[in-house]
């Protein structure tokens, strides 16, 4: 199993969703640098659950603790340990799952990989794991944002079969986003999505959803050619998100509808330097930053344990009807923002220390 990502900049994340606690160790965050709980909690507070009415009302603080690799609020240079600990686990809702694979979840995947799996809380595919990562990309965010000036601001830009919201990726701030607990900064389609999270909840269901990235004034040049291309490191950074399904950077599937002559990016002149008049690469040539903002967008399916019923088969394949219990997102998206910023994070400060090597 691998527990690890990025190269210089190198997250191990640990726990599962039932045990004492999650986190991460973060190897290779420079020396010198000051750093505490409050500049990693929140995004944490944006990631837990509990949030709202639209999200798995489990309760977590999930008040994170440095372990190492600081003091006096400065990092040493050292790995930097971060934790959080399990606080509201109810392993008795999944009693009844015992010999029953919930479908499209990890149950069957996990038991037949290792021949056991967490009793409880879908153990390390459990979304808690994301805790992680979320914690240590939040140091990669302030390493981003004082040495380099990088913004990086992702948004629901749909649920289920809500129209896209429109979002001016130049301008969207992170406080526009929360300004509804969907977290869409486009008011004209967030009600809608709300009521159609509610819905789905409200009939036992679930329903999946689109959050779009963009990542502002990173340098031209990042990107490590050809298996470390950017894209290549963000794809992977994303779809190793648990309930991801899709991928696209700048004009995505969507291009392929269009003619190479529409679909160019011709350059210009911006102030002193040479920029592009359109930005269908989402920022990204060859697998190196081009300048333009970095812009993808992530597909996450409707989560799988629903309280509605199933038709489905044990682990000894004998039909059975399972109405999951517990407490579930009926939809991930408003949740999945911080943890996308945060995995581009880690992706961005990664490849700015490999920059380094390159003479810049
Ligand atoms: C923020 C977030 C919250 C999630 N909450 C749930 C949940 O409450 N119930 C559930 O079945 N899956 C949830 N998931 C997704 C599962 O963890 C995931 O679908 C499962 O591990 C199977 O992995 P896969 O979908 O990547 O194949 C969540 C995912 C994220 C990103």
């Amino acid at each position: 199993m691998s527990s690890t990502f990025g190269s210089l900049f190198r997250v191990t994340t640990f726990g599962e969703s039932h045990c004492k606690g999650v986190g991460a160790i973060v190897d290779g965050v420079p020396a010198r640098m000051q750093l505490t709980e409050a500049d990693i909690q929140p995004q944490l507070d944006r990631r837990r659950p509990g949030q709202s009415n639209l999200t798995t009302p489990r309760k977590e603080s999930d008040q994170v603790t440095i372990l190492s690799g600081t003091e006096n609020g400065v990092t040493l240079g050292t790995p930097i340990g971060l934790f959080v600990p399990n606080k509201d686990q109810r392993p008795k809702d999944y009693s009844e799952m015992q010999n029953i694979p919930r479908p499209s979840h990890a149950d069957f995947t996990y038991q037949m990989k290792y021949g056991v799996r967490a009793s409880s809380g879908g153990g390390r595919s459990s979304a808690r794991e994301t805790i992680g990562r979320v914690a240590a990309g939040a140091i990669a965010e302030k390493l981003l944002r004082e040495h380099y000036g990088i913004e990086i601001v992702a948004w629901v830009s749909t649920v289920g079969s809500v129209l896209e919201a429109s979002v001016d990726i130049d301008r969207v701030t992170r406080e526009q986003v929360d300004a509804t607990i969907v977290r869409c900064a486009d008011s004209a389609v967030a009600d809608d999505m709300m009521d159609a999270i509610s819905k789905a909840k409200d009939a036992m269901d679930s329903v999946g959803g689109i959050v779009s990235c963009v990542c502002r004034d990173v340098p031209a040049g990042w990107g490590e050619p050809v298996f470390d291309k950017l894209e290549a490191k963000l794809a992977q950074a994303m779809m190793s998100l648990p309930a991801t399904k899709g991928f696209e950077v700048g004009s995505g599937f969507a291009g392929t509808r269009m003619r190479g002559s529409e679909h160019n990016d011709p350059f210009v002149r911006k102030d002193d330097r040479l920029g592009s008049s359109t930005n269908r690469s989402g920022g990204i040539q060859g697998g190196i930053i081009n300048g333009e903002p970095v812009v993808f967008r992530v597909a996450f399916k409707p989560p799988a344990t629903i309280g509605l019923s199933q038709d489905t088969a044990d682990f000894d394949g004998n039909d059975v009807q399972l109405k999951a219990k517990g407490r579930h997102d009926p939809c991930v998206v408003p949740r999945a923002v911080p943890i996308v910023e945060t995995m581009a994070a880690l992706v961005l400060a990664d490849m700015a220390l490999r920059q380094q090597r390159h003479g810049l």
